[in-house]
């Protein structure tokens, strides 16, 4: 995985306002990357940006000349219907800067549902390799968008939807089943971690089996007519994710560190122990 891309998901991405889990940023590197071994090209967008937590990610997979439209209503959030999330320019602009930098970037400040799949191509110089959905809640909204999406995309292009499977936005399941019932030229092919993810049915073979490569585990499942990969994750302990740190790595042999990996491995017996005699 390129470097800036790792460092914003296992760094950067904690001291981002917004709604991402790390699996699902795994899941995306795996497809940006994938979408460059298939020598698929073009720019990439998000509905809904709020302050940039995926749109850095998404920004980091493009390339050079590939532009990165990031569409909100930012400081016209009166138009936000259902008050899903804030957009707020100064902040985006202020974390893509820290994270990334701006050169590829092309912000555009409206209501999602006044948007095009033709305007979006002209913002984006071109049609999209990825484009990820999480404007307005609705079923309207998620409807529209979709369409949009769906019509500004390149050959091999991937559109990634959130929270179809959140209970606490049911419009978004309603709208992705009323544009599906219009048969669009798409199918999902895979979902996990709160996203959903759709491409053209002659690449999902081949996204389905990035995307899994990346999961703890798979099962295939019917979703909207067609078989997807359900992707699961195993969360790692804590223990785990800090023993592979850079930090204690260097650590773990000095006078500071050994007494607390005896600490913690005294810790971990008594843990056990209690366990056992709680079980009994
Ligand atoms: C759930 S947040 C997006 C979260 C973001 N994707 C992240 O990575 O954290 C939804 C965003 O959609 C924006 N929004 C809501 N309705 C919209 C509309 N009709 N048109 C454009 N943006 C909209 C909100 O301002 C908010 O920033």
């Amino acid at each position: 995985m390129d470097r800036r891309v790792s460092r914003y998901i296992h760094r950067g991405k904690f001291y981002v306002e917004g709604w991402l889990r790390t699996e699902a940023t795994l899941v995306i590197a795996a497809l940006g990357e994938h979408q460059q071994t298939l020598g698929v090209k073009g720019g990439i967008a998000e509905i809904g940006v709020h302050h940039g937590k995926l749109f850095i990610l998404l920004y980091l997979l493009g390339r050079e000349h590939e532009k990165a439209v990031a569409i909100d209503l930012f400081g016209d959030q009166d138009q936000n219907v259902d008050q899903s999330g804030g957009g707020n320019l100064e902040r985006f602009r202020s974390n893509l800067q820290r994270h990334a930098d701006t050169r590829r970037l092309v912000v555009h400040q409206g209501n999602s549902l006044d948007l095009s799949a033709a305007d979006l191509v002209r913002l984006a110089e071109g049609p999209l390799r990825l484009v990820s959905v999480d404007g307005g809640h609705t079923p309207q909204h998620a409807v529209h968008d979709l369409a949009t999406a769906e019509g500004a995309l390149a050959e091999g292009g991937i559109i990634i939807v959130d929270d179809v499977f959140n209970e606490r936005w049911p419009g978004v399941s309603d709208g992705i089943h009323r544009f599906f019932a219009e048969r669009p030229n798409l199918v999902p092919f895979a979902l996990g971690a709160n996203k959903t993810y759709l491409c053209r049915p002659s690449q999902r073979d081949s996204y389905r089996d990035a995307a899994a490569a990346v999961a703890s585990s798979v099962t295939m499942s019917e979703f909207l007519g067609e078989q997807v990969a359900i992707l699961q994750f195993q969360r790692r302990s804590v223990q785990d994710r800090i023993g592979h740190t850079a930090i204690w790595r260097r650590l773990r042999a000095t006078p500071i560190g050994r007494p607390l990996r005896w600490a913690w491995r005294t810790g971990g017996r008594l843990r056990q122990g209690l366990t056992r005699r709680e079980d009994f």
